[in-house]
């Protein structure tokens, strides 16, 4: 989890546990492109509540969680008091050769400078370490986020690009950095993952939950008119059956510390 709005920590986690926890569902498969053996030390990075953190714990894991969000960590650590987790920032670390392996769900989209993330990684595993990520890649929620630049700009607001918080690279450039920072990459993957945002408000509560930095200085009532529009526009596009259906593409990436 990165944090939104600035450097304020926007997370609400239990709005995330309660609406948006297909994140952490999503990662149960990533957790199997993982293959964590018994007595492993593994680094959680971007753990948020903590659930796939519980999970690597359940298969006997020695598992350290870490997030940007200290309300993401405190939730956690009172849903699982007995795991380890901190605040911390991926582009920070100091963590030196100790880790089997990092693995990374639904977060990386999120951090920038994305270099500086992964020497950090880098540095954290052990030699013979696995880094093995999922996170937004190249035109991830495109639909949505263009949608909402475009109406941003007809209420007479000009869009800044740097209220667009995301990095979503391409398997090219994202293999690209992790082989500068020495890692030798064995897979890179980039799907489309339709994600169902459940209910008529499910669009407007991704967006409130995850984008709420692109209305940085947008009042409120302004904010509410953008949002209404881009559900209009959008409708015949991503909503069925009661639904809505964001259009997520995915990357994954499995590096080797050499
Ligand atoms: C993602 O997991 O791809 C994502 C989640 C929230 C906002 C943007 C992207």
């Amino acid at each position: 989890m990165g944090k939104t709005k600035s450097e304020k920590d926007n997370w609400d986690a239990n709005l995330y546990d309660i609406k948006h926890s297909f994140v952490s569902k999503y990662g149960d498969s990533l957790v199997e492109m993982l293959e964590p053996k018994a007595g492993e030390k593994i680094l959680d990075l971007g753990c948020g509540t903590g659930d796939l953190a519980k999970k690597l714990s359940d298969c006997k894991i020695d598992v350290v969680g870490i997030d940007k969000s200290a309300n993401m960590i405190k939730q956690a650590k009172s849903k699982y008091p007995n795991i380890k987790f901190s605040v911390q920032d991926a582009i920070d670390l100091s963590y030196n050769n100790e880790f089997d392996a990092v693995f990374s769900n639904a977060t990386l989209h999120w951090v920038k400078p994305p270099k500086k993330a992964l020497t950090c990684i880098y540095n954290s595993l052990k030699h013979g370490g696995r880094f093995v990520a999922e996170f937004g890649g190249k035109g991830n929620v495109h639909t949505i986020t263009n949608e909402i630049i475009i109406q941003i700009n007809k209420a007479g607001i000009e869009f800044k690009k740097e209220h667009f918080p995301w990095f979503y690279p391409s398997i090219a450039q994202y293999s690209s950095l992790m082989e500068e920072v020495g890692f030798r990459v064995i897979l890179a993957q980039h799907f489309d993952r339709p994600t169902e945002l459940t209910g008529d408000s499910g669009l407007k509560n991704w967006i409130d939950m995850f984008a709420s930095n692109m209305f940085e200085d947008i009042p409120n009532d302004k904010k509410d008119f953008i949002i209404t529009n881009v559900e209009d526009n959008l409708k015949e596009v991503l909503y069925k059956d009661g639904n809505w259906i964001a259009d997520y593409k995915r990357i994954r990436v499995i590096g080797i510390k050499e």
